[in-house]
């Protein structure tokens, strides 16, 4: 199969880590006999920096050509001071958006070699912690409209909307379903019906739609200040959780931690089309950028999701998270789960490792 990704590095670790997933790409194209090309374009920062611009023109252009783009992380504290609308953030919101990639999935799964690593007291985790949070990623607060304004008595004020329609509703809870109806045929989808407007139609679409459409699945209704708190109390509870955008940037987080590096989660961008983003939900981490000691397997396992999600190549998939396993339990470990008695490798060796045992 011959398949073009468009690679967007991006700022701190991204190179590192982006650079170790395309080994792992190469690798299993040299295993299976495929042809990946790949295609290296600007965005975040480094975009900035070269163009002036978060989201160079070119970039989306290309993204769109491509068959799939893998993205390492955007920002920094260089850019901080930016407006707004110039900031790197900017550029991966502007993809998102252009590339119409409303469903976002981050499956935080607790790996058997690394069940010591979470933070979590062993008896809240020893049912395991498999949570696939299913993110609206294009809609929200984070697209609403904004604005500031400022008066004598009140100095500045700044203000945000979160704003949400059935359409962009009911697309998202049809993916929680078709992941659901594959796992435990049970979805948590979290709001906060109690104060907000948008959390009420939220609620009653979620439902309305799961009913209509797939009957034999119970979706259960979370507030997410109780659902915040659910995820460290008995995360085993959890399967699939419906999010809106800026519920599931945070509670992707904590699920995250709690399998015990954030460092650990891929994630999968998707819209209408087989052309899908896929990148690490950690940050660019310009503390240890350029250092060789980032955990590139988030990356690594976005790959793995591209393969299977927008190529249909399950077995390459299952590959690459087998090769991740095995490394694991090799005993082999970046500086974020690394404990005493196991192996420290850097970003790059970890992505060697990886890659060799595929
Ligand atoms: C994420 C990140 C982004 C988000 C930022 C970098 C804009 O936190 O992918 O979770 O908030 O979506
Ligand atoms: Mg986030």
């Amino acid at each position: 199969m011959k398949k073009h990704i468009a690679v967007l590095a991006g700022d701190g670790i991204g190179p590192e880590i982006t650079e170790g997933a395309v080994a792992v790409l190469k690798r299993v194209a040299e295993k299976f006999g495929h042809e990946f090309t790949f295609e290296p374009l600007l965005i975040g920062g480094a975009a900035i920096d070269r163009t002036g611009e978060p989201l160079p023109a070119e970039t989306i252009e290309r993204c769109l050509a491509s068959d799939s783009v893998l993205l390492g992380a955007v920002g920094g504290p260089k850019w901080d001071s930016l407006p707004g609308d110039k900031r790197p953030e900017k550029g991966l919101l502007g993809i998102r958006k252009a590339m119409n990639l409303y469903s976002n999935i981050r499956p935080a799964k607790l790996w058997r070699a690394l069940a010591d690593a979470s933070p979590l007291k062993e008896e809240l985790v020893k049912d395991g912690v498999e949570i696939t949070v299913v993110r609206e990623l294009t809609g929200g607060i984070y697209f609403g409209e904004r604005g500031r304004f400022g008066d004598e008595k009140n100095g500045e004020t700044a203000w945000d909307t979160e704003r949400y329609s059935v359409r962009e509703i009911a697309r998202i809870t049809k993916i929680a379903c078709e992941i659901a109806s594959k796992r435990s045929k049970k979805i948590i989808s979290v709001d906060k019906a109690n104060v907000l407007e948008s959390s009420r139609l939220w609620r009653a679409v979620v439902h309305a739609y799961a009913e209509k459409y797939y009957p034999d699945i119970t979706v259960q209704d979370m507030l997410v200040d109780n659902c915040a708190m659910q995820i460290v109390k008995y995360p085993a509870q959890f399967d699939v959780l419906l999010t809106s955008n800026m519920f599931g940037d945070i509670l992707s987080d904590e699920a995250a931690q709690i399998t015990g590096s954030i460092g650990m989660l891929a994630s999968s961008s998707l819209g209408d089309t087989k052309c899908g983003l896929y990148e690490p939900i950690h940050g660019s981490a310009p503390d240890i950028a350029g250092k060789d000691v980032a955990n590139p397997i988030a990356t690594i396992l976005s790959c793995a999701m591209m393969l299977r999600d927008s190529f249909g190549l399950a077995k390459e998939a299952e590959a690459i998270e087998t090769a991740v396993e095995r490394v694991l339990e090799e005993g082999y470990r970046t500086a974020d789960i690394f404990r005493e008695g196991t192996k420290k490798v850097g970003c790059r060796a970890m992505a060697a490792r990886v890659a060799e045992r595929i």
